[in-house]
């Protein structure tokens, strides 16, 4: 079975029981903490920034996952020096004329660079900084709000992707899909190739049940999944 991982959308949890959800996503084992970053000019929304991220770094173990949806993110890399080893920061690469600075910056930390993707970015976009990544954050739905529908051309990208990225060698790179991650796009989402899933609103924060029951499920659904 192919390994994949977990990363909860925290933007999601209850914001007023925090703690509590992270600590019984650690309890469950999740492997990352997806951690959604929005500066109302690359996105039309405000969201968590590093200060929640250094609590949640001193509250629990669980390796954390960034997802920058900010302008210009080469220029606030240092904000997340408390990051290292094991932890996914990602930028937007249309987000920067400078993304491979981004990366490079990123690296520099010791954490794992991604880049991310908008829908209708293409990912051959990518061919001169295959170097610079360990991870392409695959966008299914439009950045900036939770709750969107999958939008259904990503599971033929994400397919596409991650047949270049062997290609050429790089069956390294991990596939991490944002956006919709439910109950039902999952098992797609994970036939077409990806390896990181975003779980939000649609999946371990649904209101089907709670957060421990509904990442059990998702988990169980994943690994059920070839
Ligand atoms: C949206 C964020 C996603 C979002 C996922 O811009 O990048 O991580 O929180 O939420 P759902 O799963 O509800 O789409
Ligand atoms: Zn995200």
């Amino acid at each position: 079975m192919k390994k994949f991982f977990i990363s909860p959308s925290l933007m999601c949890s209850n914001l007023m029981n925090a703690g509590s959800d992270i600590k019984t996503l650690e309890g469950c084992g999740a492997d990352f903490l997806h951690i959604d970053v929005m500066d109302n000019h690359f996105v039309p929304n405000i969201t968590l920034g590093p200060d929640f991220a250094r609590a949640v770094r001193k509250t629990c173990g669980s390796p954390i996952d960034v997802h920058l949806m900010v302008e210009n993110p080469e220029n606030c890399i240092a904000c997340w020096n408390f990051l290292g080893e094991g932890d996914i920061i990602s930028v937007h690469y249309e987000s920067s004329r400078h993304v491979q600075k981004a990366l490079a910056a990123i690296r520099e930390l010791g954490a794992r660079p991604g880049i991310a993707l908008n829908p209708a970015t293409p990912f051959t976009l990518l061919g001169h900084v295959l170097d610079d990544i360990d991870v392409v954050l695959v966008m299914t739905v439009n950045p900036g709000f939770a709750g969107q529908r999958l939008i259904p051309a990503a599971l033929e990208k994400i397919q596409a992707l991650r047949l270049w990225l062997d290609e050429r060698g790089r069956g390294d790179i991990l596939i991490e899909a944002d956006g919709n991650v439910s109950f039902d796009s999952a098992r797609s989402l994970k036939e077409a190739g990806a390896d990181i899933f975003v779980a939000g609103s649609s999946s371990v924060f649904s209101p089907e049940g709670g957060v421990a029951e509904n990442y059990a499920r998702l988990k169980n659904m994943l690994k059920n999944t070839l």
